[in-house]
């Protein structure tokens, strides 16, 4: 009996100390899960992918690794790898890039002295106990200087805001930093538990959650798409969609997609967005950060 005392005050100072224990617990099943689901897809067909057809699977990469999820959907399939080959042949957002270097140095930079902190957002600040995304750091230093903000400015989705994203994701990437996102307190941890909450939790017109398409349905078909992994999902934005021929947020895709469950989008600057980017966020740590993703 005293024993069980001495380790329930041991398990208790190892999470008092370590607020990341359960989430890396959870990162490290969920790594286990995306490897062994692509391990060999249609010799699993039964256990992970009941509804697709064997001419699909056929077609996938086998014994994808940790890293390839970066990727989304050309991790696994080959035929979107190859239009996506087909499609561009030159780095589709260079000159967004450009501009974002130079929106940086002129008015980020006084708020964010390093471009190679891609992998650090989102961030807990203990001040605020609020949690900040890369995105909420750069609008919060745009309206700090009045600076133009809507549709054509400085906005959540596109515009100045992505272009400043794309070169500091460019830079991230060429330092060959990774996703290493922190849980410094208990509160940071329960904004992390509550991101987690609201991605696994049914919702909308068609009360399905992030994780019925993004974990448990990865590799699968939704309107005819195929749906990418939450594993290293959140590493490769903004993203360059070709068929609007420019680059969008994280924030963005997530809005999206709260349409193709059939609810109205959260706010993209509230507590909702940013502890769901947490969550994600978290759930790709020490994966590397990837640009010239097309969608
Ligand atoms: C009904 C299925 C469905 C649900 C539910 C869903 N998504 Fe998606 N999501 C998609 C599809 C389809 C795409 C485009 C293909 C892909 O996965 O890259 C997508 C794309 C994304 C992307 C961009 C991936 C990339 O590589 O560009 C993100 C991020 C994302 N979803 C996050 C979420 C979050 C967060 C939720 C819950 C709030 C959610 N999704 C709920 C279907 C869904």
């Amino acid at each position: 009996m005293r024993y069980f005392f001495y380790l329930f005050i041991f398990t208790n100072l190892l999470y008092g100390f370590d607020f990341n224990t359960q989430a890396n617990y959870d990162r490290l099943a969920l790594i286990k899960y995306m490897e062994t689901k692509f391990k060999d897809p249609l010799n699993n067909i039964y256990q992970f992918f009941p509804y697709s057809n064997q001419s699909q699977l056929k077609n996938f990469t086998k014994n994808i690794t940790k890293d390839q999820f970066i990727h989304g959907i050309y991790a696994f399939d080959k035929e979107s790898q190859k239009e996506k080959n087909n499609q561009l042949v030159s780095f589709p957002f260079a000159p967004n890039i450009q501009n974002g270097q130079y929106l940086y140095k002129r008015y980020i930079q006084q708020c964010i002295p390093y471009p190679t902190v891609f992998g650090d957002y989102p961030k807990f600040n203990k001040k605020t106990n609020q949690i900040i995304t890369l995105s909420n750091a750069i609008m919060q230093c745009a309206k700090k200087q009045h600076l133009d903000i809507g549709d054509n400015g400085w906005n959540y989705y596109s515009g100045k805001t992505a272009d400043v994203e794309a070169y500091i994701s460019s830079i991230s990437a060429k330092a060959k930093n990774k996703i290493d996102i922190k849980i410094p307190t208990k509160e940071a941890f329960n904004a992390y538990q509550n991101g987690k909450k609201e991605y696994y939790s049914k919702r909308g017109l068609l009360n399905i959650s992030c994780a019925s398409c993004h974990i448990q349905g990865a590799g699968k078909k939704f309107n005819n798409q195929f749906l990418s992994p939450l594993l290293g999902q959140i590493n490769h934005f903004p993203v360059y969609k070709t068929s609007k021929q420019d680059i969008f947020t994280l924030e963005y895709s997530i809005s999206q997609c709260s349409y193709k469950q059939g609810e109205t989008p959260h706010k993209p600057d509230g507590k909702w967005m940013a502890n769901i980017i947490y969550f994600m966020s978290y759930s790709s740590n020490t994966t590397p950060i990837l640009q010239d993703t097309r969608r």
